[in-house]
């Protein structure tokens, strides 16, 4: 039994190990422009362009309010993110060419014209299984001019919890263990008492019997007299 409670721990750790993915909107401090950018949003920017742009859903998502304002960032210099995590996703509008760039090592490469562009081809930025640690993105642009229509985005990292579930995490991680000493002692009391009846059982049990031999014998006693 204390072998599938500790199996049961374990699967619980386990399960708190998870990945997390985070959005980081354009607007966001951490992303690093090396050009010109120009702000889209639903007043600013024709509604093709800012049609499908990133609005928070049930996902983290820290510039919420920002996001509100702002839906794109146009620019035709170079983007840089750096995070610390094991994998990095984007979607960017894009007409011309770019080099995405991760830890100084070319990893893509993204050419899309204006015709592709406008058929709703986007550049699809998806790196995963790396190395938890600080990695930098650099989205290059190659040709001039290239346009970067740059909306958010996802990074994950793996083994964070939120401060709710860790909380949740602890307290019902201290009910099971508090119900499972519980357990432990009422299983060792009751293997005692039945243990300590047993014993005494038997005793009563051993005295029964020697009192009876010891009448049986007297009235054997008894019985022999006469003759
Ligand atoms: C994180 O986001 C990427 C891209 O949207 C997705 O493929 C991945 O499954 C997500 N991971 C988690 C843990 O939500
Ligand atoms: C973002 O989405 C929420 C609901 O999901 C909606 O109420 C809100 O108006 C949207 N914001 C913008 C700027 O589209
Ligand atoms: C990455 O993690 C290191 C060590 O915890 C920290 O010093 C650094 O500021 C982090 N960088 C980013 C971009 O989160
Ligand atoms: C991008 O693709 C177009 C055709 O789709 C091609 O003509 C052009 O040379 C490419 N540019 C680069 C830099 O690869």
């Amino acid at each position: 039994m204390q072998r599938s409670l500790i199996l049961l721990l374990c699967l619980g750790l386990v399960r708190a190990a998870t990945l997390q993915n985070y959005t980081v909107d354009d607007t966001s401090p951490d992303i690093l422009y090396g050009g010109d950018i120009f702000q889209c949003n639903a007043d600013a920017c024709p509604a093709e362009v800012t049609e499908g742009a990133f609005n928070n859903s049930a996902t983290l998502q820290p510039f919420a309010e920002l996001r509100a304002r702002t839906f794109l960032a146009v620019t035709t210099g170079s983007i840089m993110f750096s995070f610390n995590g094991t994998a990095i996703y984007a979607s960017l509008d894009l007409v011309g060419t770019c080099a995405i760039i991760l830890d100084g090592y070319e990893i893509q490469s993204l050419n899309i014209t204006a015709a592709q562009a406008v058929a709703g081809e986007r550049g699809d930025i998806a790196q995963s299984g790396l190395a938890n640690g600080l990695h930098t993105l650099v989205i290059d642009p190659r040709t001039n001019p290239t346009l970067i229509g740059f909306d958010h985005l996802v990074y994950t990292v793996p083994g964070k919890k939120s401060h709710v579930a860790a909380i949740v995490g602890g307290v019902v991680g201290a009910v099971v263990l508090t119900i499972a000493a519980l357990f432990l002692a009422l299983f060792a009391r009751r293997r005692k008492l039945i243990i300590r009846r047993n014993q005494r059982k038997s005793a009563v049990l051993r005295a029964i019997n020697s009192a009876r031999h010891d009448r049986k014998g007297g009235e054997e006693d008894a019985t022999q007299l006469p003759t």
